[in-house]
């Protein structure tokens, strides 16, 4: 029974279209020059996990079963059985089983009867942290009784950097502290349910086009400067990594020029000893393209195992990894260190007890199949239990797409309809897809609802509630199932038009309608024509309410402002729960909650053109991050440029009264660098035992052992073994790269010594408390009340005007003086630049004034707490 997760497939024609090319070793080719300023500094060896305190139990359990593993187990462990086989290799001599890894961060990947939940941009915009751990409690729970052992999620790379970039919706929206909340919170709620979530990607993966390497060409390098890299990209990563997180997945594109993957700053340096990270890194499907290099650079599972150009039965680790070892190139305790660190992660989640193996596959919705389904002839068997993992799951989907509704528009207040209201509905975004909602594999196509973007971040759906049909179970409603405006009966002064718009992305493996993941021909624009349509209903009804389903922004301008467009509303991207959650909104069950997770400019040119999507160069694609920290509303706000919907911004049907703001100070700070990290001893890791293992550890079975065909196996021939051996015995080198050593660093870097970071950096400096009050008299609503920092003047550090920094969701507040008190925290790190002289966190201005702002949205900020007087002002003009 196997599962099988997440190919590209466009590396895949690629490569067969030219035929079997060997890649292998070390060096693919020279590294291709990145902008003057941008380096990749070498960083060895690998810290060693096991130092943190909360992982210590499972570490010595795992060193204590890794110890007894010949060489051949050990490395079966750390990678894939190659493409489409699915799940690691085992260690069935010791209990230890084959891992079963698959996607997506919304719901489990190409199987039954499971829930296809609301996406991440989607679960970003309810600024709900309860939800977001709701939902999380219940995916795990579905991976879990579909026997997945790894999680492939949260994505919390890309940021949404680029608005147009395609896989920003399986994140929580352009912010670092959305992400890493919305992140952090899924890793809990998943990793509660014993399941291994994965952190990814790490890092700079901002848009599809030209993102991995093949073999003609490098992937899209990210040039990201340090601080940047701190106070942006890595934020996430690092609030992940302090909430346990078992895996990290690394990204396909460069980083300064350097594969991600192999990258050894990023993964040695700034993960596993700045971060702490404990748990293993595993490659991106396909983005490993070297050996020994990634060895070294901290990757400790290939996934799925093969080299670039899959299903030759070839792989840069398995036997290679094992002839790596027995020819002295890659250390023992390397090899031991990554086999523990899978090890541990498995006892750390309790998998060693009571997981079951997996009963789905991915590669077949019949009940039996080929157990290897890449091999060209496989035993077949029952693969597929039909287990139904969904429990009363659609209710938590549901109340994410709904509280995620974000109100844009609402003029005359059309909102929320009589229940008596007839509506006469356009677009073919209000209906399933009518050939089915799973017609297109991976959701490769954008017909029908829209109900998540397309690639490996998708699942299947096993119902769909369309908004067609819950408006009709409502009401009387003339539906119009096409994108181009049709002749209608003369309407009425009070008829009412809704107009349903999509604009849909996804990974690069797939183009659909001339968008190659990335939304590079449509642009922020509607599909469909959807800016006609909505214009044409506008010219004939007085009342036009649009509803949008949408991986991210959208340029409204050729119809927003148009007097009979009345309401917008964006749905974002609902999952299965498409209907009832909107149906409950526009009738007014309840009041609109969402709040926007990106800004929606004026016009794309408001953005830089870093910002845009890098295009085709001869070697490698170079994506510089010259724009620094200013993304989305921090770009916006540094120009001065107002965007037509700030990001936080959301109404609802009732309006909030922010009252009675306070601050205090929770603990003060006693410098402006965290003091050292107590506690954090590297030298209780693991010691792992230098020499190598005898070549007889890896000598393949004899007969009667069948090999099938392009599986992969950590085993060597004796005479390859033996040779192997000989090399490490006669002295031979490896040409290890610039600045190597395999000597363990024993000193803790000034911004480390725990998960995620110095934990200073998690004392809570300030708290912010004000009381929200419905102050209308109609409607009950939820309030979502944002905190966003602004640093004191002069501090030599260009610093955004205002950024989030938390955030709270208060429940349904009753109409007419409902209240509920909120409460907001502030960090040292919160408070702090990324040094990047001192390679620290500091509090640039200890004494100064720290203005907290709090308010609904990034541009109605009208109320400030000072950090020095602890006094709080309202009424105040919003600083952007
Ligand atoms: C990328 O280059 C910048 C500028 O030299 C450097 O500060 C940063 O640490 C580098 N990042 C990585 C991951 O190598
Ligand atoms: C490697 O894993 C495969 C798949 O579980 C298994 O058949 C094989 O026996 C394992 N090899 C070793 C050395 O245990
Ligand atoms: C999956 O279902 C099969 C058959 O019902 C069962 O044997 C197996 O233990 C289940 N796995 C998990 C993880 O529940
Ligand atoms: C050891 O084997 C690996 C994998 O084949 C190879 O890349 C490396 O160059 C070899 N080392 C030596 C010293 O020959
Ligand atoms: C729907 O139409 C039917 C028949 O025209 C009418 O009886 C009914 O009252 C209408 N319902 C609403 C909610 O307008
Ligand atoms: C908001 O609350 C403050 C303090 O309670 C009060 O003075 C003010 O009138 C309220 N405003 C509204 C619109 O309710």
């Amino acid at each position: 029974m196997m599962s099988f997760s997440s190919v590209s497939l466009a590396a895949l024609l690629f490569a067969c279209g030219l035929g079997p090319v060997e890649v292998s070793g070390a060096s693919l080719r020279a590294r291709d020059a990145v902008p003057a300023g941008f380096v990749a500094a070498p960083y060895y060896p690998t810290p060693h996990g096991g130092w943190d305190a909360s992982w210590a139990a499972s570490y010595q359990k795992a060193k204590k079963l890794v110890e007894q593993m010949t060489l051949a187990e050990k490395v079966n462990i750390t990678s894939g059985t190659g493409l489409w086989m699915g799940n690691t290799g085992s260690a069935p001599r010791l209990g230890f089983p084959q891992l079963c890894l698959q996607d997506s961060a919304l719901g489990v990947r190409s199987t039954d009867h499971v829930t296809a939940f609301p996406a991440g941009i989607t679960t970003g915009a309810t600024w709900d942290k309860d939800l977001m751990y709701a939902r999380a409690v219940a995916i795990g729970q579905e991976f879990r009784g579909k026997g997945a052992n790894i999680y492939l999620g949260p994505t919390v790379g890309p940021l949404g950097r680029k608005p147009r970039g395609g896989r920003n919706w399986e994140g929580f929206g352009a912010d670092p502290v959305l992400q890493a909340v919305g992140g952090a919170l899924t890793i809990k709620g998943v990793q509660e349910q014993g399941v291994i979530a994965t952190l990814k990607h790490l890092v700079g993966n901002e848009q599809e086009m030209f993102r991995m390497y093949n073999v003609i060409q490098p992937g899209t390098s990210a040039n990201i400067d340090d601080r940047t890299l701190h106070e942006l990209y890595l934020w996430p990563f690092a609030e992940g990594v302090r909430a346990g997180v078992g895996s990290i997945m690394c990204s396909y594109n460069a980083v300064n020029g350097s594969a991600a993957c192999q990258n050894s700053y990023l993964q040695n340096g700034v993960l596993k000893d700045e971060l702490g990270f404990q748990g293993f890194v595993m490659s991106d499907w396909l983005a490993q393209i070297s050996g020994v290099p990634a060895a070294l650079a901290g990757l400790d599972m290939s996934m799925p195992g093969d080299t670039m150009i899959p299903l030759f039965g070839t792989s840069y680790w398995m036997y290679e990894l094992t002839r790596s070892v027995l020819n002295g190139s890659v250390p023992v305790d390397r090899l031991d260190d990554m086999t523990t660190r899978i090890v541990a992660a498995w006892y750390q989640l309790g998998q060693d007890k009571d997981f079951g193996p997996p009963n789905f596959s991915a590669n077949t919705d019949k009940e039996s199949g080929p157990l290897y389904p890449a091999a060209l002839f496989s035993p077949s068997g029952v693969v597929n239990h039909f287990v139904d993992v969904r429990g009363n799951h659609a209710e938590v989907a549901r109340q994410v797409a709904q509280d995620a509704i974000t109100l844009l528009k609402n003029d005359g207040d059309i909102l929320p309809f009589s229940k008596s209201q007839t509506l006469s509905v356009f677009g073919t975004d209000a209906a399933v897809n009518p050939d089915g909602p799973n017609a297109c594999g991976d959701r490769a196509c954008n017909k029908g609802t829209l109900g998540m973007g397309w690639g490996s971040g998708t699942a299947n759906y096993a119902t769909f509630d369309d908004p067609i049909g819950a408006l009709r179970r409502r009401t009387n409603v003339t539906f119009y199932n096409t994108d181009s405006f049709p002749n209608v009966p003369e309407p009425g002064a009070d008829d009412v038009a809704v107009v349903f718009l999509s604009s849909d992305s996804g990974e690069n493996q797939y183009t659909v309608e001339g968008n190659n993941g990335d939304r590079n021909s449509a642009g922020l624009k509607a599909w469909h024509n959807g800016d006609e349509l909505v214009k044409r209903a506008a010219a004939r009804y007085k009342n036009v309410v649009v509803v949008v389903h949408t991986v991210g922004p959208l340029v409204l301008e050729p119809w927003v402002g148009l007097p009979s467009v009345k309401a917008v509303l964006f749905a974002h991207l609902p999952g299965q729960e498409a209907g009832e959650s909107l149906a409950s909104v526009l009738f007014g069950d309840v009041s609109p909650s969402g709040h926007l997770p990106y800004s929606i400019p004026v016009k794309e040119d408001d953005y830089p053109d870093s910002l845009g999507i890098r295009g085709f160069a001869f070697g490698q694609p170079q994506d510089t991050f010259s724009e620094g920290l200013y993304i989305d509303y921090r770009w916006l706000n540094r120009q001065g440029t107002k965007p037509r919907y700030a990001f936080g911004h959301g109404l609802s049907y009732t309006a909030f009264n922010l009252s009675r703001p306070a601050i205090r100070q929770v603990s003060k700070l006693a410098g402006a660098a965290p003091p050292p990290a107590s506690g954090a001893d590297k030298s209780t890791a693991p010691v792992y035992d230098a020499a190598i293992p005898p070549a007889a550890e890896a000598y393949e079975p004899g007969a009667p052992f069948d090999k099938i065909w392009r599986y992969l196996y950590s085993w060597l021939p004796k005479n390859q073994a033996d040779d192997a051996a000989r090399d490490a015995a006669s002295g031979k080198k490896y040409p290890y790269p610039a600045g190597y050593s395999g000597a363990q660093r024993t000193e803790v870097p000034a911004a480390g010594g725990a998960q995620g970071g110095n934990p200073a950096l998690w004392d809570v400096a300030y708290e912010v408390t004000a009381t929200v009050t419905n102050a209308g008299d109609k409607h009950a609503g939820k309030a979502v009340v944002q905190a966003y920092v602004q640093f004191p003047e002069g501090t030599g550090y260009d610093t955004p005007v205002v950024q989030l920094r938390d955030f709270a969701k208060t429940a349904a507040l009753k109409a007419g003086g409902g209240s509920a008190e909120v409460k907001l925290q502030l960090t040292r790190k919160d408070l702090s630049v990324w040094d990047v002289v001192s390679q620290n966190w500091v509090v640039p201005d200890l004494q100064g004034r720290y203005k907290i702002w709090i308010g609904e949205s990034s541009d109605a900020l009208f109320t400030a707490c000072y950090t020095d007087t602890l006094k709080c002002e309202s009424g105040l003009a919003s600083p952007v």
